[in-house]
C-alpha cells in the first residue's frame, strides 16, 4: 500500500483515524463484528483460528474450564515447529526469508524457511544425540543471534522444554533459574557483543554452574577468534549441528504438554517459572501475530525485544514464524554506534512492521528528530509498542516522527503470563493516545474493584481478565499455589496486578503496576531480587528497593539500606553495592541512588511497606500507616 500523506492530527474527540485502506486490507476488518461473533460462541471463534493450523489429531473439545484450570484443544496433537517451518515449506514459502540478522557492523545473515528448517532439524538431532528427551528442561542463555532461535525451535521439535534466560542477566539470576527448572543442559555462546564490547557469557555460565550441579553438559556456540577451548563436558554448537542429520521427525505433542518455562520476577522471593503449553500458545500467538500486526507475505517484521523475554518468544519467534513472516533480528543497541543505528536498519532492510518499547521511544525523543530524519523510513506501515504505558507525548512523537503521520500504532498490553497480546487497538480502528485500546476479539477484560465489581467508566481499578484464553499460563513451575493466587485474589477473574481506567468507549488506559514490581526500561525488576543482592553484601543488614518515575527509563531503582552496626557508608560502599546488583541481578536493576537509613517502615509481620517509602520519596500522602511499626 502506498502510504497516504497525512498531517496526522487527532479529531475533536481526540482519536487518530487511520487511512481507511488499512481497514479494507486488514485480516480482521471489523472489530465489533469479530468481537460479537466471539461472544456469541467463544469455542467456535477459537476453533476457527485453530483450524488454520496443522494438527496431527483434532481436539475433542476446544476448552475445558475447571476454574482456575483450563485445558485447550483437549486431546489434540501437534508440534509448533511444523506450523512455524514445515507448513511453509509445503506452502510455497521455502525460499522466503524467515530470519534476517544484522550485526553491529552492518553484516547480515539470512535464513530462508528451508535453511532455518534444516538448521533446526540438524540441531534437534544433535540434542537427541546427547540424550535429550521429551520433557527435559534445557536452559538457553545466548546473545541475539540466529542460533538462539534455532536452539529454541530445536527443543520444541523434540518436545524438550526450553527456559530461555536473557543474556543480560548475571550469574546469580541465571543460577536460580537453572536450579528452579532442574535444567540438565545449558546452551550458551562464548561471548555476546554489545556496543562493541565483549560480554563473557560462557564465564557467567561457569560461575552459575558452581551452584547448579544438575547440569550435565554445556553446548557452546563459539564466535570468538581464536575459538576458546572446551572441557570434556562441553560440546561445540557448530560440530553438533554438522553431525546431526537434516531430517528430525517432529515429536507428536499433546496440546497440553509444556512448550516452555519463562521466568518473570515476582513480588516476593524467587522468580516465577511461567509455564506455557504447546497447543493453546501456538494458536494464541499465531492469531495475534497475524491480526494485530496484520502480517502479509510482503512484510518484514522487526520486534526489537530479545527472545529472552516473552515479547521475543511470542513476536520474534513463534507467532511471526507460524504466520509465515520474514523476521528481522539484531544484536545492535539503539544508540550504537550512534542514535541513528536503528533507523539505518529500518531503511537498509526495508522494515514494514516495527515493534518496540516506550522506553526506547522516549530515549529517541531525547536524542531528537535529527537522527530519524537522516533516514528514509517510508517502508514502515505499522508501529507497535509494548511493556509500559505509551504516554501521549511519546505516542505523538512515534506517530509523526517515525510513522510520518500515516502508520497506525498498536499499543499492545499483555504479560509473560498471558503469552499473547490481550488489549490493543486493532489495525483500522481509531486510536486514542494514552489508551492501549480494547480487549481483542477472543479476550474478555474488565476494570473492577477488590470484590470484582466493575468500576464506573473513568474511575481507576484493577485490570482483570474474566475468562480463559488459549495462550494463558497453565501453572507456575513447581508452585501451583502461586498459579491459583492469580485467580483467587479477586473473585472469578485473573488478576493482572495492573491498575487501569476504562472509558465509555471501552478503551482502557493502563496506569502501571499495583504491586512490588519496578519496570525499568521495559524490564520487570522484582524488588526482592534487588534487595537480596544488596543484603548479600557483608556490610548490609537490610534493604528495600522502590521505583522512582524517570522521564526516559520509566522508572529508576532507588534503594534504602540499613548497615550492620559499626559500618559506615561512603561512596566506595555505594559503588560496591551497585556492582553487586549489576553482577547478581542485571545492569538495568542497578540502583541509581542508595540512601542509608536507620529503619524501614514495616508491617507487624515484618513485611517492608515499600509504598510508604515511595510516598515519602515522592512527597505524597502515604495513606493509612496506623498498623505499621515505623
Ligand atoms: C507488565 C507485564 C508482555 C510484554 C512485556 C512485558 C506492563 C505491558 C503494556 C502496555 C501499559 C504495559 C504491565 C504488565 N505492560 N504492556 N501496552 N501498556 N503497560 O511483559 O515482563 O510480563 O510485564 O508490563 O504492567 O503487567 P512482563
Amino acid at each position: 500500500m502506498e502510504p497516504s500523506p497525512d498531517t496526522g492530527s487527532a479529531d475533536p474527540a481526540g482519536y487518530y483515524r487511520p487511512d481507511p485502506r488499512y481497514r479494507q486490507e486488514a485480516w480482521l476488518k471489523d472489530y465489533s463484528a469479530a468481537y460479537e461473533s466471539f461472544l456469541a460462541d467463544r469455542e467456535a471463534f477459537w476453533e476457527g483460528v485453530a483450524g488454520e493450523l496443522d494438527w496431527y489429531a483434532r481436539w475433542d473439545a476446544v476448552c475445558k474450564w475447571d476454574y482456575p484450570n483450563a485445558r485447550w484443544f483437549v486431546g489434540a496433537k501437534a508440534n509448533i515447529t511444523v506450523n512455524c517451518l514445515d507448513r511453509h515449506l509445503a506452502g510455497g514459502r521455502a525460499d522466503k526469508t524467515a530470519l534476517l540478522w544484522r550485526g553491529e557492523g552492518g553484516e547480515e545473515r539470512r535464513f530462508t524457511y528451508r535453511e532455518l528448517a534444516t538448521a533446526v532439524n540438524r540441531f534437534a538431532n544433535g540434542l537427541k544425540s546427547l540424550g535429550v528427551q521429551k520433557g527435559d528442561r534445557i536452559c538457553i542463555y545466548m546473545p541475539l543471534v540466529p542460533e538462539q532461535i534455532v536452539a529454541m525451535l530445536a527443543c520444541a521439535r523434540i518436545g524438550a522444554v526450553h527456559s530461555v534466560v536473557f543474556g543480560g542477566f548475571g550469574s546469580a539470576a541465571l543460577g536460580t533459574r537453572i536450579r528452579d527448572a532442574d535444567a540438565t543442559l545449558v546452551i550458551t555462546a562464548d561471548i555476546g557483543l554489545r556496543r562493541g564490547k565483549v560480554i563473557p557469557l560462557k564465564e557467567i555460565v561457569d560461575e552459575a554452574l558452581q551452584s547448579a550441579p544438575g547440569v550435565e553438559r554445556t553446548i557452546v556456540l563459539r564466535r570468538a577468534d581464536p575459538p576458546m577451548s572446551l572441557s570434556p563436558r562441553e560440546v561445540d554448537f557448530g560440530s553438533l549441528m554438522e553431525a546431526g542429520g537434516a531430517d528430525c521427525p517432529p515429536e507428536v505433542m499433546d496440546a497440553e504438554d509444556p512448550l516452555f518455562i519463562l521466568y518473570t520476577s515476582g513480588t516476593t522471593g524467587a522468580p516465577k517459572g511461567i509455564v506455557h503449553t504447546c497447543g493453546g500458545y501456538m494458536v494464541g500467538t499465531y492469531y495475534t501475530a497475524k491480526t494485530v500486526f496484520d502480517i502479509k507475505d510482503r512484510d518484514l517484521l522487526w520486534c526489537t525485544a530479545d527472545p529472552g523475554w516473552i515479547t521475543g518468544h511470542s513476536y520474534v519467534v513463534y507467532g511471526p514464524l507460524a504466520a509465515g513472516a520474514s523476521v528481522l533480528i539484531t544484536e545492535t543497541t539503539p544508540d550504537y554506534p550512534d542514535p541513528g543505528a536503528w533507523w539505518k536498519i529500518v531503511q537498509d532492510c526495508g522494515v514494514t512492521i516495527f515493534y518496540t518499547a516506550p522506553t526506547a521511544i522516549r530515549m529517541f525523543m531525547r536524542f531528537g528528530e535529527k537522527w530519524p530524519e537522516q533516514y528514509d523510513l517510508g517502508s514502515l506501515r505499522i508501529l507497535g509498542s509494548v511493556g509500559e504505558p505509551l504516554n501521549p507525548e511519546a505516542f505523538e512523537w512515534y506517530y509523526h516522527v517515525i510513522g510520518g503521520g500515516c502508520c497506525p500504532i498498536v499499543d499492545t498490553w499483555w504479560q509473560t503470563e498471558t503469552g499473547m497480546i490481550m488489549i490493543t487497538t486493532m489495525i483500522g480502528e481509531p486510536m486514542r493516545p494514552g489508551y492501549a485500546g480494547r480487549p481483542i476479539p477472543g479476550v474478555e477484560a474488565a476494570v473492577v474493584d477488590r470484590e470484582g465489581r466493575p468500576v464506573p467508566p473513568g474511575k481507576s481499578g484493577f485490570l482483570v481478565i474474566t475468562g480463559p484464553w488459549p495462550a494463558m499460563l497453565r501453572t507456575v513451575y513447581r508452585n501451583d499455589e502461586r498459579y491459583r493466587e492469580y485467580w483467587h485474589t479477586i473473585p472469578d477473574c485473573y488478576t493482572t496486578g495492573d491498575l487501569a481506567v476504562q472509558e465509555e468507549d471501552g478503551y482502557i488506559m493502563v496506569l502501571g503496576r499495583g504491586d512490588d514490581l519496578i519496570i525499568v526500561s521495559g524490564h520487570n525488576i522484582g524488588t526482592a531480587e534487588v534487595e537480596s543482592a544488596l543484603v548479600a553484601h557483608e556490610a548490609v543488614a537490610e534493604a528495600a528497593a522502590i521505583g522512582k518515575p524517570d522521564p526516559i527509563r520509566g522508572n529508576t531503582v532507588k534503594a534504602f539500606v540499613i548497615l550492620i552496626e559499626g559500618q559506615t557508608p561512603d561512596e566506595r560502599l555505594t559503588r560496591d553495592l551497585q556492582a553487586l546488583v549489576r553482577r547478581m541481578v542485571s545492569p538495568v536493576a542497578v540502583p541509581s541512588e542508595i540512601e542509608y537509613v536507620d529503619a524501614l517502615p514495616k508491617t507487624r509481620s515484618g513485611k517492608i511497606v515499600r509504598r510508604v517509602l515511595k510516598a515519602r520519596e515522592l512527597g505524597i500522602d502515604p495513606g493509612d500507616i496506623s498498623t505499621l511499626e515505623v
